[in-house]
């Protein structure tokens, strides 16, 4: 396959928040996860230091939390401060012990050094307890609030940018689910309070690709929004545990853009797109498995059965080459589509069907999180446009599908031109020739930097790394590099 680059090309630039994470009170995530006083590997505050290393050496920019679904019946007020009384959660029908709040939120995302995301309670919560919310953690020290988190040992506001209303509101599984109508006059009003506290914060608020609800959202609250949230989930596992193997995994890459495509047609409709971005803040290939909930509500089994099903997410096995491979070509579209995408949140960051797993003697880096390690160190930020010429199309697994997915953009730091480049064959190396035009042309180096494993099921585990980071460089003397794709790789091609 050809691909023509001319760095001149510039299409936009890249919002380094596309490598954004999420991390929910469920399962393993916080509690067990991040968040673990009794490990070995605990700092004084109760977060595992091998997790802050790890998330920091993928520059995780931003982290969205609470929730997700738990967010939907959560009292922020009831994790500040002295006085801590655990809580049922409602969403997963478990005990939360409330140890780790707002709080300890902002101190975890300032020891990573990324952005905080919060997501407001718009299922039993009200407009005036997300605006509190706001006053708790932006206000200097004027009312209830901001006064109760000096009292808690924050002198200084947490200066919280980003904030969404809601979750999964549009949705029958979300406790508070609200119809279009309702939903745009919560947000409405809800934005309203919330910046009234604070004018400088970023607003979102659950939205889908459905017409009817984003028209309605966009009617009524358009105006206070900067972001609106869609989540994608391509291989679901909610309530049957049994994940896709690898041809199917690619097979779901055709359905990659459409959200984005749907979304921006609604945007323009209202003149909207040049102010609102969207956030892909909750995304993954797999889906968590949770039976007994949403669903199934009417069996109620003891709580280690929930538990059990819940376990079946850390089976760090289903985590393979599908999952890296997925994982670049959704990144590659957000920097394709630059311009409208600006926030994407891995669902989630540690655990259940995250970058990370945590055990008692250390962590296991995914397949995934050598994605997010090449993305972040070597990718540029100005995305080019490529133009591409016989592109491999097969059909897999009942979709024709693009065999080989490319993104490209230079790097601000140095100038180099930096290619995403993956390669979807299961068994088949593909070959791309990259023609550089223009000032491009000068360049001389090429380091080849690629996640794989020997096969497309290889996978990491405690004590075994089948995937893993190589690297290759070569010179170049003309203008045209050709680059051997192994099978099921991820490649990022620097070309200096
Ligand atoms: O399946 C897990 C969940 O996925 C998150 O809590 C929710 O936001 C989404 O449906």
């Amino acid at each position: 396959m050809k691909c023509y680059l001319n760095a001149e090309r510039v299409i936009g630039t890249v919002n380094p928040m596309i490598y954004g994470h999420f991390a929910e009170h469920f399962h393993r995530q916080i509690y067990g996860g991040i968040y673990d006083p009794t490990s070995r590997f605990a700092d004084e505050d109760g977060f595992r230091t091998d997790v802050l290393e790890a998330m920091r050496n993928i520059k995780v920019p931003i982290l969205r939390w609470p929730g997700g679904c738990f967010v939907s019946s959560y009292n922020w007020k009831k994790a500040v401060g002295e006085g801590r009384v655990a809580v049922f959660d409602k969403s997963w029908r478990i005990e939360d012990p409330n140890t780790f709040g707002t709080d300890e939120y902002v101190k975890l995302c300032r020891k990573i050094g990324c952005e905080p995301y919060i997501c407001t309670n718009a299922g039993t919560g009200t407009a005036e307890e997300m605006s509190d919310w706001v006053e708790y953690c932006n206000l200097k020290n004027e009312g209830e609030f901001a006064k109760w988190r000096i009292t808690n040992g924050y002198s200084e506001p947490h200066n919280i940018k980003y904030w969404s209303i809601g979750n999964e509101n549009w949705g029958a599984h979300e406790i508070g689910a609200r119809d279009t109508k309702e939903w745009g006059r919560l947000v409405a009003e809800s934005a309203k309070m919330m910046l009234h506290v604070d004018p400088s914060i970023q607003l979102s608020a659950a939205a889908l690709t459905d017409i009817d609800w984003n028209v309605n959202l966009l009617k009524m609250a358009g105006k206070y929004l900067k972001w609106i949230s869609i989540h994608e989930y391509f291989d679901r596992l909610s309530a049957v545990y049994a994940p896709s193997d690898y041809e199917t995994a690619m097979a779901r890459t055709a359905r990659l853009g459409r959200s984005i495509e749907s979304v921006r047609g609604t945007l323009m409709m209202f003149g909207l797109h040049k102010q609102i971005r969207i956030a892909f803040d909750e995304w993954n290939l797999r889906g968590w498995h949770h039976p007994f909930v949403h669903k199934n509500l009417t069996e109620s089994p003891d709580i280690e059965t929930v538990l059990k099903a819940r376990d079946k997410n850390d089976t760090n096995s289903t985590y393979t080459t599908a999952d890296s491979v997925f994982t670049a070509c959704f990144l590659n579209d957000c920097i394709r589509n630059c311009d409208i995408v600006g926030m994407a949140n891995f669902a989630p960051v540690v655990n259940t069907t995250g970058a990370i797993f945590t055990h008692e003697n250390g962590i296991v880096k995914r397949s995934t999180y050598y994605v997010f390690e090449l993305m972040t160190k070597y990718m540029g930020e100005s995305a080019i446009g490529t133009w591409i010429e016989d592109v491999p199309v097969e059909a897999v697994s009942g979709e024709q599908i693009k065999m080989i997915d490319v993104a490209a953009a230079t790097r601000k730091s140095d100038g180099a031109l930096t290619v995403s480049a993956v390669n979807k064959h299961d068994v088949e190396n593909r070959e791309l020739e990259l023609v550089l035009e223009g000032g491009a042309a000068a360049r001389k180096t090429v380091t080849v930097y690629t996640v794989n494993g020997a096969s497309k099921d290889s996978y990491n585990d405690i004590d075994s790394e089948q995937v893993a980071i190589s690297v290759t460089s070569f010179a170049v003397g003309s203008d045209t590099v050709k680059v051997e794709l192994p099978p099921h790789s991820v490649n990022v091609i620097v070309i200096e």
